[in-house]
């Protein structure tokens, strides 16, 4: 199918909250409960933007076919170069067709030039396709923190995978912020 990617803005916040929206009653996607509001996918996009790369897939008439964006694994300084990731594609955007892979790349491409160092991808433990993903871009397990979540009367384990941009640095630059490309 034909798409492109573009670097997401604040007017793709419904669409980004609703494509989230269809599989926040999943336990095997998400373990967000409640989808939070337009108006903070809104600040999302904003703030994720001033760090990290946020890209939108969108079909030839505009229609957001799925995303990507980055956020911080943890708030503490010396965890500075690591990005967690975060895919998702509309419901009833076509699988197995490589979107999610072009997502992906682009945005690894984009972080590697920032200069971060580690990608996360964290995967509720039964998320076959999202774990295939990741291992066909070439991430690996690091870790598996069993019955994590409880959500719909289930616990449910996570799995984190891990992918290096760069080889082993021992000074490393403060990241650059997302130059919007
Ligand atoms: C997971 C998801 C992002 C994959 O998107 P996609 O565009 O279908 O993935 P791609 O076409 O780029 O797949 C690349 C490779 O990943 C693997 N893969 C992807 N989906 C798979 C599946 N359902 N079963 C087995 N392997 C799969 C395959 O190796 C595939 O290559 P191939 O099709 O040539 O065999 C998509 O299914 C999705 O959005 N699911 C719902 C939301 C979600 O789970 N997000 C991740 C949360 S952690």
């Amino acid at each position: 199918m034909e798409y492109t990617i573009r670097v997401a803005n604040t007017s793709d916040a419904q669409a980004v909250h609703d494509i989230y929206g269809a599989y926040v009653d999943s336990e095997h996607v998400t373990f967000t409960i409640d989808n939070p509001s337009v108006d903070e996918y809104r600040e999302k996009i904003e703030k994720t933007l001033k760090k990290y790369p946020f890209y939108v897939a969108e079909d030839t008439e505009g229609k957001v076919l799925g995303y990507v964006y980055g956020s911080p694994l943890r708030p503490h300084d010396a965890y500075q170069w690591n990005v967690e990731s975060t895919i998702v594609l509309a419901p009833d955007t076509p699988r197995r067709c490589g979107i999610a892979t072009a997502l992906y790349r682009k945005f690894m491409e984009t972080l590697k030039k920032q200069g971060y160092r580690y990608v996360y991808g964290v995967i509720v433990d039964t998320n076959e396709a999202s774990i295939a993903l990741h291992q066909a871009l070439g991430f690996t397990q690091v870790g598996h923190f069993k019955k994590a979540g409880f959500k719909n009367g289930k616990w449910k384990g996570i799995v984190w995978m891990q992918i290096a941009l760069t080889e082993d640095v021992q000074a490393p630059q403060t990241p650059l912020p997302f130059d919007g490309e």
